[in-house]
């Protein structure tokens, strides 16, 4: 079993990042901390993992809903209101499907696809689902963000709580998460089940679809390790026993900037990546 320091990032393809980026800034409180010609680094100011989004061009394939990311506001009433916001703004963003709130699980949403082809989530959470077994409804931040941050909209996405997978069965891929990434099951009810890092509270729901869609590599986690003989030992391990654990793809060992890292395909052919970079 692997034994990571953090869920670290989301990797994220989009279409145009002059497009996208004001979706997370404007719509969803994000703050873009590093911008590279084809790259950009999102961060919520309440929430430590970042979101790394990749310029894919304007053939970047629209991903299903199962492949959303969802942040999360801290009133019920808020949901709606974040749903009249998006509505009266949808023109200006180019948003699309735009889903009224609705509820499901403990949590009220709504949900919005941007113009770079992915569907993206504002949630509310009632705090009473984290007494019933459901522990990634809390603990998402300490100081919530005030309106003098986010003001005039009407709504504050306090934190950036989740991403998506799809997976063939649940079963085998949580057995995959624990056994081999060393994760733990925050949740789980139906088809669904919640991921998580032992060390943070935001979280990866994985569905069980079938048919389902295939992500390309530039869509993945990052979970990093605490020192290069670590990874290194991570891909040893992966190139002699890869079959044995689930390992469907093993990416080359790579070093940039005094880091180390490698991208590898799991039993369900989503991507991960492992890393010493912060
Ligand atoms: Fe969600």
């Amino acid at each position: 079993m692997l034994t990571t320091t953090g869920l670290i990032a989301g990797h994220y393809e989009c279409r145009s990042l002059d497009d996208t980026l004001p979706v997370f800034t404007d719509l969803l409180a994000m703050e873009v901390v590093e911008r590279k010609p084809a790259e950009a680094t999102l961060k919520h100011p309440n929430t430590d993992w970042r979101l790394i989004v990749h310029e894919g061009g304007p053939n970047a394939p629209e991903k299903a809903f199962d492949n959303h990311y969802g942040f999360r506001v801290g009133a019920h009433d808020e949901v709606e209101a974040a749903w009249k916001y998006i509505e009266a703004h949808k023109e200006k963003y180019r948003l699309t499907k735009i889903t009224r709130p609705q509820s499901a699980h403990f949590a009220y949403s709504i949900y919005f696809n941007e113009p770079g082809g992915n569907t993206l989530e504002i949630e509310y959470y009632n705090p009473g689902g984290a007494l019933h077994g459901r522990s990634h409804t809390a603990g998402h931040w300490d100081t919530p963000l005030t309106s003098e941050r986010f003001p005039g909209r009407g709504y504050l996405p306090q934190a950036f709580t989740h991403g998506t997978l799809q997976c063939d069965n649940v079963e085998r891929s949580r057995r995959f998460y624990v056994e081999v990434l060393g994760l733990e099951i925050a949740a789980g009810f139906n088809m669904a089940q919640y991921i998580k890092h032992p060390a943070s509270p935001w979280y990866i729901v994985v569905l069980q679809r079938s048919p389902r869609q295939y992500l390309a590599p530039v869509n993945r986690f990052t979970l990093q390790m605490a020192s290069t003989s670590d990874v290194e030992k991570a891909h040893r391990e992966f190139t002699t026993k890869g079959d044995t654990l689930g390992i469907t793809v093993l990416g080359k060992l790579e070093g940039s900037n005094g880091s180390v890292n490698f991208i590898f395909s799991d039993l369900d052919k989503n991507w991960w990546e492992l890393t010493t970079a912060t």
